[in-house]
């Protein structure tokens, strides 16, 4: 009886820690999208394509898995979907954190810091001393970003303040000058800077606050974007994380200054979920290529809380991203990168108004459904543990995690229970859904990608199944399984493989 109770709690131990199923089968650790082998991560950082690799680096606590010691973790790509893990890249020294930042390549060596031919890899990113100061520094790398010396000119830009960081840094060809956007984070103010050298820097002009002025504003990108369906036409993007989420805005730079063309009074959100932050876009990308963002699959509320491992934290699917115009407005388009394709399995399509068994819990599931104005569909993962609704009259689409993570005693994540998103563009006949699940992640692609959502969810029990509803009336938010029809609909789900 004793030995068989201490069995048990071994057991449970086990089952707790995950230790039983060894590194990277942990429960809850995402298989597809990027995560640490140990330690906790936040925001991606530097991400530039350099020296046919895609670089992503990231702010990294060395030393546990909760916030701290913030450093520049590494990890490269070919595809953006393999990753391999390298060792810290930039590391806190004299009591100065690294936090977070972009790279470029100096081709033309602006810098000076060229060396035998190599175009250096500059780093640059907020050297953070504790309640004292937020600074602008440097440093570069000979050896595609596996090392790096510090600028000995370092901080390039001080204001003197405690709330300035998170620079994003590119080169801007019609002023053959670097651009720098970076925040006031308590004043909700974005700054840009000019600079032929990296290393002096003059302030070229500010933006907001606006939008989204509720929380501190964080990590911001300006970038140039494809215009969907007008070849060769461009606009330009200015992003950034209000605290604890993240907003857009669409119109012109001129080399000095952004200027928003959106609506004013509108809050515009790259991803309406709870769990997207500090994404930012790749430099130095292929000539051609579309911009593709990576975003940190959290939320400050809770995220030094979520029930992980020895791991904490956990990178998006990178993303492509255009611009839609839509009537007089500007609309984010978004589309998980192709490459993913490389790694679905086998398509298991079904027809069914029964259940349908998941199997995996890393999976791809596509679906449509009617846009005809009436009604309500939902589908409804495991014991009611995540829904996603499509209200048609409203034109709103709805994630609801209220029901599930009980294992999950955080109220802060539980406060952050549903989140809805009105479907920016009109359409006729089939809305498009895509969801990548990987187990404990979340990301809905709807549309063409006009809408994008991104949900962590902890599954007391695995998912085992998803069943599709419909409702003419307006379902009340309770959680009867029995209360809406079931829907013969057709999907196409696919078993996803692990990136390693
Ligand atoms: C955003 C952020 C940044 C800062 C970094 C510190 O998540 O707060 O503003 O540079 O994280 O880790």
């Amino acid at each position: 009886m004793q030995r068989g109770l201490l069995l048990f709690l071994i057991f449970i131990l086990v089952q707790q820690t995950g230790s039983s199923q060894g590194l990277f089968k942990e429960k809850y650790r995402p298989q597809f999208h990027f995560t640490p082998a140990k330690n906790w991560i936040n925001d991606p950082n530097g991400l530039i394509y350099y020296g046919g690799e895609y670089h992503m680096f990231f702010q990294y606590n060395p030393q546990g898995n909760v916030w701290g010691h913030m450093s520049w973790g590494h990890a490269v790509s070919k595809d953006l979907i393999h990753w391999q893990e390298l060792p810290v890249a930039l590391n806190e020294e004299n009591d100065i954190a690294i936090f977070s930042g972009s790279a470029v390549a100096d081709a033309f060596n602006t810098t000076g810091f060229k060396k035998q031919g190599t175009v250096p890899l500059v780093a640059i990113y907020t050297g953070n001393i504790e309640n004292k100061n937020q600074s602008q520094h440097i440093a570069y790398s000979l050896d595609s970003g596996r090392t790096f010396t510090k600028f000995e000119g370092n901080p390039v830009i001080d204001l003197d303040r405690k709330d300035f960081r998170d620079p994003k840094v590119f080169w801007y060809e019609p002023s053959k000058r670097w651009v720098m956007a970076t925040v006031l984070a308590d004043e909700k103010k974005i700054q840009l800077y000019g600079s032929k050298s990296l290393k002096a820097w003059n302030l070229l002009s500010e933006f907001g606050p606006a939008g989204d002025t509720t929380g501190i504003w964080e990590c911001p990108d300006l970038f140039r974007v494809p215009v969907v369906g007008s070849a060769g036409k461009y606009k330009w993007v200015l992003m950034h994380s209000p605290s604890p989420y993240m907003q857009y805005f669409v119109g012109e730079f001129d080399g000095i200054k952004f200027t928003n063309e959106n609506k004013k009074d509108k809050i515009y959100r790259p991803d309406y979920g709870p769990d997207y932050y500090a994404a930012i876009v790749y430099n130095n990308m292929p000539v051609g290529d579309a911009p593709i963002g990576i975003g940190w699959v959290n939320n400050w509320n809770y995220a030094n809380q979520i029930p992980a491992g020895d791991w904490r934290g956990a990178m998006s699917i990178p993303r492509t991203i255009a611009v839609k115009r839509v009537e007089n407005e500007w609309f984010l388009v978004q589309q998980p990168v192709e490459q993913l394709n490389s790694i679905r399995g086998p398509v298991q399509k079904q027809v069914s108004s029964q259940p349908i068994s998941l199997g995996s819990q890393s999976f791809d599931l596509e679906w449509s459904w009617k846009d005809d104005g009436v009604g309500v569909s939902e589908a409804v993962f495991g014991n009611f543990e995540f829904v996603i609704r499509f209200n048609k009259e409203k034109r709103e689409v709805e994630i609801n995690r209220s029901g599930g993570s009980k294992n999950f005693q955080n109220k802060a994540f539980h406060d952050l229970g549903i989140f809805k998103a009105k479907f920016p563009v009109p359409s006729n006949g089939l809305l498009k859904f895509r969801l990548l699940f990987d187990q404990s992640i979340a990301e809905l692609f709807v549309g063409e990608g006009e809408l994008v959502m991104t949900a962590q969810v902890f599954p007391d029990m695995p998912l085992q199944q998803v069943q599709f509803g419909y409702s003419t009336t307006n379902p009340t938010p309770s959680a009867s399984p029995s209360r809406l029809p079931n829907e013969a609909i057709e999907v196409t789900l696919r078993a996803m493989a692990g990136y390693r």
